[in-house]
């Protein structure tokens, strides 16, 4: 069975889809939708990948909404990955929040978090073209491979 999995949820310009399939694809990892999995299923996995766009200062709604319906007790390995407007540390840490103390109470150990910013035409930012044009660029999608490899390192054991 593989050994991890990337759910991610991203609706506004398919950002972080961009970014899942990168870690994905390094993870050799199926990538799907909050939607498209079971509690159950999750529970199977090595290695599981949170992420989605930052909506309101938080991860989408199906992805705190999947954390909390998880079977607490758990000894698995997460991740946290999400595209934003704006990003940084304080601040990046502050959105990621909710999903971390939930997958954290659940009893997951966070083994990484990547974040980089997104294309946003959120509400007036239409009108001027958007913030954060052409991200994530190749860059961000270098620096999401790397932090993906880094993971293959630490916490996937030999097949
Ligand atoms: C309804 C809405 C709310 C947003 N709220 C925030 C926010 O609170 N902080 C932020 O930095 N970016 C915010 N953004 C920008 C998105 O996080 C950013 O564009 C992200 O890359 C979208 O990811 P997606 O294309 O995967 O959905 C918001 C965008 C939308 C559409």
């Amino acid at each position: 069975m593989t050994k991890s999995l990337v759910i991610v949820y991203s609706c506004h310009h398919r950002n972080t889809e961009r970014i899942a399939q990168v870690i994905g694809h390094v993870l050799d990892a199926p990538v799907k939708r909050p939607d498209e999995v079971t509690p159950e299923e999750i529970s199977g996995y090595e290695l599981i990948g949170f992420g989605s766009g930052i909506y309101h200062g938080r991860h989408h709604e199906s992805l705190l909404s999947l954390a909390d319906r998880l079977p607490g007790g758990t000894s698995g390995t997460a991740f946290l990955f999400s595209t934003a407007g704006i990003t940084g540390g304080a601040k990046t840490a502050r959105d990621h929040s909710l999903l971390r103390e939930e997958l954290q109470a659940k009893g997951y150990v966070i083994a990484g978090e990547f974040s980089c910013k997104g294309f946003n035409t959120n509400s007036f930012l239409k009108y001027f073209g958007g913030m954060n044009k052409g991200r994530p660029n190749a860059e961000d999608i270098q620096r999401a491979e790397k932090c993906a490899r880094g993971l293959v390192k630490d916490y996937l054991t030999e097949q």
